[in-house]
Formats: C-alpha cells, structure tokens, sequence
C-alpha cells in the first residue's frame, strides 16, 4: 500500500484468543453461561454485584496465566517503527497489547486490570480481591468500587479522540473483532466514508465484512506479523 500515513487498527477479541482468552462469541463464548444483562450492564451490576465481581475476578485471575501472541507483538513492533501516526483501539479489556510494548493505545472498553469509584470518580489499579463491599483506596468508602469496564448501554472511551483519528486516517485495520457491537463496528464506514482504504483481518467474514477493501482471512497470530512485515517494508 502507497500513500500511508495515518493507521487506525482496531481490534478485538480475536486478537488474544491464541494467548488463551476466550471470545465472547465463539461456542466457549466468554459470559459462560451468564445473561450479559446480568453481568455486562451498569443494571445488573446494581442488582447483583457479588456475581459481577466473580465473574471479573475469574477473568482478572486468567489473565494472570496468559501472555502476548504473535498479533499483538507484531502491532507493538510496528507503533515503535512506525513513523506516521498511529493509533490501536482495543475493545478488548486485557492488557496484552501494552504487555507487548504497544503504547499508541486506548482501551475504550476499559480494563479488567483496573478499578473505578462510583463515589469520587477515582480510576485505580485493582488491588487483590476487591469484592462488592471494598473500600475506595482514594477516597475510602465501602461498596462503591465497580470494575473499569464499558458495559452495554454505556458510553465508550476515546470516542473525541478516535473520531479525530478516523477523520485522519489513511488506513484502517479492524483485526478480530465481529462487527457486533457499536459504536466499534461502525468504524469501518467512517473511515471509508472520509477516505481511508479499510483491511479486515479476522478468522471469518465479520458481520461488516462487506466495507473492506482488503480482507484477510486467518488466525491473528500469522496474518498479523505478515501483514505488518509487508507494510513496514513498503
Ligand atoms: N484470529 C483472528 N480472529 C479470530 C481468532 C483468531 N485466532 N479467533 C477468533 N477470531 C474472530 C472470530 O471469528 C470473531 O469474528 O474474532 C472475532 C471475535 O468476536 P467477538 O467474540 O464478538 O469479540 P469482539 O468483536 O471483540 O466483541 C466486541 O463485545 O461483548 C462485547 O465488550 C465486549 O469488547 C467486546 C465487544
């Protein structure tokens, strides 16, 4: 590809689903047998936080046991030797991306890794277990430290800053990710509305496949290093 500058890469579940993470969508899908009203919304939280910690505390714990891919080492190689702008969107909440080295990141779906006050607002670090009834290590109440998480209903993070960057961009890159849930899946026609070329890599036609101008099919761990080697070798 010629002209590049400005690369926008999106990417999602699938991109960490070699390192061992389960996607939400496949047969194991992640919710394991949970209602997403019941553990993925600011109203089922409200009902039952005690099942909504455990839920993120079993994920939090698996993280632990799991390591970077081929993908996300490939994406972290080309943010230090790329020398346009560029910006990788996540969904996803692990931290496989900045374990790798990547640092033009933003995780707007939030972080398993880190914890929100609904009393002062404070984001933190998880510490430990912090279940239903834990105090705020920045303002010190009990019961109102909630996972960092973009649940569905809300509003997700970044949004200014990825719509200046899909305005920019030159290129677009969704990897692993199915196109189920917006506003994510809509980049896609963003960006390729104001001009950017769009390159899908993922396991299978997602569900905005159609967008792309280039579509690579595969698991992340080969496309992505061999799709990064071309690009880095212009
Ligand atoms: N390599 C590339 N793609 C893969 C791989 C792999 N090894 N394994 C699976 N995939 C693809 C699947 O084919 C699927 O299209 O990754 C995609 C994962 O889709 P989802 O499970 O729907 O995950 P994602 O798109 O990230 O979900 C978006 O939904 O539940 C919410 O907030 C949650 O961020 C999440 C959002």
């Amino acid at each position: 590809m010629t002209g590049i500058r400005n690369i926008l890469i999106l990417t999602g579940a699938g991109v960490s689903a070699e390192s061992g993470v389960a996607t939400f969508r496949g047969p194991d899908g992640l919710w394991e047998g949970h209602r997403v009203e019941d553990v993925a919304t600011p109203e089922g939280f409200a009902r039952d936080p005690e099942l909504v910690h455990a839920f993120y505390d079993a994920r939090r714990a698996r993280l632990g046991k799991v390591g970077p891919n081929a993908a996300h080492q490939a994406l972290a190689r080309l943010d230090h030797e790329w020398p346009g702008e560029l910006l990788l969107v996540t969904q996803n909440v692990d931290d496989l991306h900045e374990r790798a080295g990547s640092q033009r990141l933003l995780h707007m779906h939030g972080a398993l890794n880190n914890g929100w006050c609904l009393r002062c607002n404070e984001r933190f670090g998880w510490e430990g277990m912090m279940g239903a009834a834990a105090q705020c290590p920045s303002c010190a109440t009990y019961g109102m430290v909630r996972p960092d998480i973009v649940w569905f209903g809300e509003i997700p993070y970044g949004m200014d800053q990825i719509d200046a960057a899909l305005l920019r961009a030159d290129l677009f890159v969704s990897i692993g990710t199915s196109g189920a849930v917006y506003p994510a899946a809509g980049f896609v026609r963003t960006a390729r509305y104001r001009g950017a070329s769009t390159l899908e890599i993922n396991l299978e036609p997602s569900q905005g496949s159609i967008f792309f101008d280039e579509r690579r099919y595969g698991p992340a761990g080969t496309e992505v290093p061999a799709w990064v080697d071309e690009l880095l070798a212009g």
